[in-house]
């Protein structure tokens, strides 16, 4: 395990974010794209994990009606296998959750069995595919969703 804190994220860790996505993604979201979902998008819900002083991990989520879509979720390959996925998960549940949210919902690569492992253990469950969803490797994505949020507000870290 390993000492994490976690708070909404500030336009001013964009860069930060940035580097984790160039870090974990083929296609990463750049700084200033990440810019405008923290300043400009409504909708958007990111949190941020702090470990030995900088932005280890992060998550991304839209609100659309009352559905939370999750768009990215990533933990620094140094800090991985640690518990920190599991528990910035359980934040962004925790924290989105009185929003009204009803289901979450996100897709993932095929072939990513850690991330969806991490989420069958929230009790994601799969309920379709998208054909090439993704590119660079282009590869099917699974629709992965789930229901029942009540209790994750109970949740702690
Ligand atoms: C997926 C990811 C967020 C997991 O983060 P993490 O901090 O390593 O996850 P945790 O240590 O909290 O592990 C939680 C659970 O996920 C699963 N898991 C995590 N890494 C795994 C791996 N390499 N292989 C298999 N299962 C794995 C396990 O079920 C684990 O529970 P356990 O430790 O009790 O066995 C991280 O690997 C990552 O950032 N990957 C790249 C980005 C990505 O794929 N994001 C998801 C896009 S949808």
């Amino acid at each position: 395990m390993c000492e994490i804190t976690f708070r909404c994220a500030v336009p001013e860790d964009a860069a930060a974010i940035a580097d984790l996505e160039l870090l974990c993604f083929s296609s990463p979201w750049s700084r200033a794209a990440l810019e405008k979902e923290l300043t400009e998008n409504p909708v958007a819900r990111y949190i941020v994990g702090e470990a030995e002083a900088r932005v280890v991990a992060y998550a991304g989520l839209w609100l659309v009606v009352d559905q939370g879509h999750i768009i990215n979720v990533a933990v620094h390959p140094a800090f991985r296998r640690r518990g920190i996925g599991k528990k910035l998960i359980a934040e962004m549940l925790r924290l989105t959750g009185p929003e009204g949210i009803t289901s979450y919902t996100l897709e993932v690569r095929l072939s990513n069995t850690a991330a969806l492992a991490l989420y069958q253990g929230f009790d994601f469950y799969v309920a379709g595919m998208r054909k090439k969803y993704y590119e660079d490797p282009e590869e099917d994505a699974l629709i992965l969703w789930r229901d029942a949020p009540e209790r994750d507000a109970e949740n702690t870290q």
